[in-house]
């Protein structure tokens, strides 16, 4: 019947090709139509084109429900045998009742199985028995001897110690793959170093594998290299930094990350949705919501991996000041790759293949003249400096 179906369909598809090709062309060349007055004419052939479609869609359906007619009757005469045959013989006592509904219960055991094996997962990240909160004082960390890497073979981080003393600001560059963000997952603790001779992080003097992750995160506010929002309001985004902030205090982060003119000039101001993974608004708009909500978290350790890199020269400059000042005698990391937004660090870190290379402030670096200051005169050379404020691009990226 399917066979027999398919030059219906096909005329019908064939004739309504023709009807719009003729509508199509009499409008293209509707000066020609004009030119002789057949408009009528034209109006009367694709009347009649639509007419010859018209009959052949309507034997094509009447084909297709004739089709699902018949296997419907089938399907439905064979589904009274089956169960009429099942019934009897659960009377006849052939067959007992578990046999007869056996089939779902199979499949449901199987569809939980799937689910079981997922519980079975181990995580490899797992709070140590007991642990206790981490206790922050003062907020120093300290990483010392770490090596790390995310599949054996390759070496990702190599031996790196370091200390961000407390309420200073570390800055690490370094190329592209150098490892800088790996080290932020170290210490959020999405991974753990090594186990063998990987070397610790602490905080405070605390292993942060012997306290609980919870408590661990909760100390830290990170602006990711990569923003991703919820598709909810930005308002919503924002509070997610600290779910019980007031709404003053929201402002306030959304002032300081100067998003705040910028979200009360959109029509539905907070309310705004943000589509998909933040698809409506820009980079740099984006950027400066997960900058607030990092704000509004208020956090012992603040973690800024390229939090400025989507914005424009001039809005990185005024954000800059603000995220300095909120930085202040906090401990705070700060990974960048345009030097001009770290030289207030009180230390720097040059990072290459998983390695400190180099270490100290910016003018000390500037002074040795090795890599860090090779970076500086090169990334110099594009922004073309100008006069007093050398230090500071003037040149949109
Ligand atoms: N989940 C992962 N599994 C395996 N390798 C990874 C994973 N994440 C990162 N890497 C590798 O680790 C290396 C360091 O990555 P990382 O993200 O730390 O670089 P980065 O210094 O932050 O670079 P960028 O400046 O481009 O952000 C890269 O070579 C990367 O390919
Ligand atoms: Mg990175």
């Amino acid at each position: 019947m399917t066979e027999w179906r398919t030059h219906l369909r096909r005329t019908m598809n064939e004739l309504s090709s023709s009807a719009s090709t003729r509508a199509v062309d009499s409008m293209l060349n509707y000066e020609t139509v004009k030119y002789f007055g057949n408009e009528r004419y034209e109006a009367q052939r694709y009347d009649e084109h639509l007419m010859l479609y018209r009959k052949a869609a309507i034997r094509a359906q009447r084909s297709l429900s004739m089709l699902s007619l018949g296997q419907q009757l089938i399907i439905a005469l064979c589904l009274i045998a089956v169960l009429w045959r099942a019934t009897q013989g659960v009377l006849d006592k052939q067959l007992t009742l578990g046999d007869f509904v056996y089939r779902v219960l199979k499949q449901s055991i199987s569809d939980m199985e799937r689910m079981f094996s997922l519980l079975e997962i181990e995580s490899e990240i797992k709070d140590s028995q007991g642990a206790p909160p981490l206790a922050v004082r003062s907020a120093e960390v300290r990483f010392e001897h770490v090596s790390f890497s995310y599949e054996p073979p390759r070496q990702i981080l190599r031996d790196l110690t370091f200390t961000i003393a407390a309420g200073t600001t570390t800055a690490v560059v370094g190329h592209s793959g150098s490892g800088k963000s790996t080290l932020v997952r170290l210490l959020l603790r999405f991974y753990d170093v090594d186990k063998a001779g990987g070397g610790r992080i602490v905080i405070d003097g605390q292993d942060i594998r012997a306290v609980t992750q919870d408590s661990l995160r909760a100390a830290m506010g990170i602006v990711p290299q990569d923003t991703v929002l919820f598709n909810d309001t930005i308002y919503h985004n924002i509070t997610y930094g600290r779910p019980s902030a007031a709404r003053d205090e929201v402002i306030a982060a959304a002032r300081h990350a100067h998003i705040h003119a910028f979200i009360e000039s959109l029509p539905a101001g907070y309310d705004t949705l943000v589509g998909e993974r933040g698809l409506k608004l820009s980079g740099g708009e984006k950027q400066r919501i997960a900058i607030a909500r990092a704000l509004l978290k208020d956090p012992h350790i603040l973690i800024f991996d390229e939090a400025t890199s989507a914005l424009d020269s001039r809005a990185e400059r005024s954000i800059q000041q603000a995220l300095e000042q909120i930085a202040r005698n906090r401990t705070t990391l700060i990974i960048a790759h345009r030097l001009s937004t770290v030289i207030h660090a009180q230390q720097i870190l040059v990072m290459d293949q998983g390695r400190i290379i180099e270490r100290g402030t910016h003018h000390e670096l500037l002074a040795a003249g090795n890599v860090y200051a090779q970076m500086w005169a090169l990334q110099h050379q594009q922004h073309a400096p100008t006069g007093e404020d050398e230090m500071l691009p003037l040149v949109a990226d």
